[in-house]
């Protein structure tokens, strides 16, 4: 563990484990709206526990408490890696752990409170949007300034993806953001109408794609070719993949607002650019998948390698769903229908969720110089989850198409067949799979937090080093 000495470590600790609680409290969230969705009765009818304050507090718990974590984690711990330096502030590095908690714990009181912009994934008022800027400010400083001081002269691509994220949420929280405020509390957009749908939209799309997508390809760059032991597949394809990426997902936005009263041709451009960024997206994919070439064995033995790999097949179909549904005769069908909640969750679970989680069996032993408390234990934290996402989105996928269907079918003489409440009744069945999809996966986070804590707490050092087969260039 010598090596770590030279490495700030503290603080990737210190997100990886904040990974895990946010992770349990913004998934025990969505289980709680999920069952609301089936027994309206469980928000009690208090105010703050009513589904409209609760789903944005899902959202922002999930993406950018567990997900953020996580992905300040593994920057962090990459970025020392691959350019053999130390962090270049431990100072700052502090900041932005203790800041990003502070951001975390402002959305928590406030959301509930139902104080909030109204605008998706941005509802944040304007003191903590102030907060998220300066704290993302530094986490820059501290990310580019470490590449600065790198060692080595080549970039791994890895941060390459990393920085990208980092520049680009800065610039989409900078614009998204700006706002006229009134009091403490309250603040109004400074775009209207459909030009403020747009702003928020190109934010929306770009916030998966750059938060939920780049950051975790950065982490997919680093520990898959570690946990398998292989060269990444092809360094070039990487490198097309990095460009056709950042380049293609910026103009998707529109895909949001088909049939609104955003001018046609800007809907149209967000469909074709949609089903472009098809070829990166698998690009990336192959990538990370056929990186196992010659290794595909160790997926029988190695379950952590299992959530990785897993992980992008998710990504995979994620990304072949987008496009389709940005056909704007597709979204005809399945905007504002469950097939989104569906389609949004085999990425959010099955890629960012599974991808961060392969990363924690990865860096946490090693952060702590113990071994892994239990293989097997992973093992049912894989299947149990697998399973969950599986009846979530499948559930989901069923509810939507039908809901769609039915919303459209007209009689005859040209009155609907289906009164809304009908609708609304026949999803019942759907919600309560979806439930138990969604306690499925909890369980099985909640397994591997009892893992990585016996880990952790146990008393089984690493006596030899922890395998780390060499990264590859
Ligand atoms: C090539 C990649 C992708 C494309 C073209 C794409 C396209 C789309 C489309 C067309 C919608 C529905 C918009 C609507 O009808 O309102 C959507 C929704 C969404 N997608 Fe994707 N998607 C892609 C990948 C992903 C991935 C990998 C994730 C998650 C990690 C994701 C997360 C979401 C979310 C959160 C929404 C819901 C937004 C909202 O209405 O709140 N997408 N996407
Ligand atoms: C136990 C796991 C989870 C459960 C049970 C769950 C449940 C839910 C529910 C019930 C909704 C509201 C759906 C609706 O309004 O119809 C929702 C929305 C959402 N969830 Fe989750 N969720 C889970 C995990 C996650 C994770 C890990 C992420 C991201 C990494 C995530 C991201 C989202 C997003 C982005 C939305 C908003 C989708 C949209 O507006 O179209 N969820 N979730």
């Amino acid at each position: 563990m010598a090596e770590q000495a030279n490495y700030n470590d503290k603080v990737v600790r210190q997100f990886a484990v904040m990974t895990m609680v946010w992770g349990v409290v913004g998934m025990a969230v969505g289980v709680l709206i999920a069952a609301q969705l089936c027994w309206p009765a469980l928000n009690f009818d208090l105010p703050w526990l009513s589904y409209g304050r609760l789903r944005p507090l899902h959202t922002n718990a999930v993406i950018f408490a567990f997900g953020g974590s996580a992905l300040f984690a593994c920057s962090y711990y990459v970025v020392q890696r691959t350019c053999h330096v130390r962090l270049c502030s431990d100072a700052l590095a502090a900041f932005t752990f203790w800041g990003w908690q502070a951001v975390i714990l402002a959305a928590a009181v406030t959301l509930p409170l139902g104080i909030t912009t109204s605008k998706e994934y941005a509802e944040l008022e304007w003191p903590i949007d102030i907060l998220i800027t300066v704290v993302w400010v530094s986490y820059a400083v501290v990310f580019f300034g470490t590449i600065m001081r790198r060692k080595i002269r080549h970039i791994y691509v890895a941060n390459w993806f990393f920085g990208a994220f980092i520049i680009t949420v800065a610039m989409l929280h900078l614009v998204n953001s700006a706002a006229i405020p009134v009091t403490l509390f309250k603040s109004y957009s400074v775009y209207a109408g459909v030009q403020d749908a747009m702003v928020q939209w190109w934010y929306g799309h770009n916030a998966v794609g750059f938060f939920l997508t780049a950051g975790f390809l950065g982490m997919m760059y680093y520990f898959v070719p570690k946990q398998a032991g292989r060269p990444v597949y092809s360094y070039r394809l990487s490198i097309v993949h990095f460009w056709a990426l950042v380049f293609t997902y910026i103009w998707a936005g529109p895909h949001h607002l088909h049939y609104t009263a955003l001018p046609n041709w800007a809907q149209s451009l967000g469909m074709v650019m949609s089903i472009v960024l098809l070829a990166p997206s698998w690009g990336g994919m192959i990538n990370g998948i056929m990186t196992l070439s010659g290794a595909w064995h160790k997926l029988r033995t190695d379950p952590v390698l299992r959530f990785l790999i897993v992980s992008i097949s998710f990504y995979g179909m994620s990304t072949f769903e987008g496009p389709m549904m940005s056909i704007k005769t597709v979204n005809a069908l399945s905007h504002y229908t469950d097939w989104t909640i569906g389609h949004v969750h085999s990425g959010a679970l099955g890629w960012v969720a599974f991808v961060s989680m392969g990363c924690m069996y990865y860096l946490i032993p090693r952060l702590y110089g113990r071994a892994l408390y239990s293989l097997p234990l992973v093992e049912v934290h894989f299947w149990v989850s697998t399973l969950g996402i599986v009846l979530y989105i499948t559930s989901m996928w069923v509810a939507g198409i039908m809901q769609g269907l039915m919303w459209r079918a007209v009689n005859d003489d040209g009155t609907l067949t289906y009164a809304f409440i009908e609708t609304v009744k026949s999803m019942h069945p759907f919600y309560v799979i979806r439930l138990l999809g969604g306690l499925l996966f909890l369980g099985g986070t909640l397994v591997m937090c009892f893992n990585l804590y016996r880990t952790v707490a146990g008393a089984r050092p690493v006596t030899a080093p922890i395998p780390a087969p060499v990264l590859a260039h």
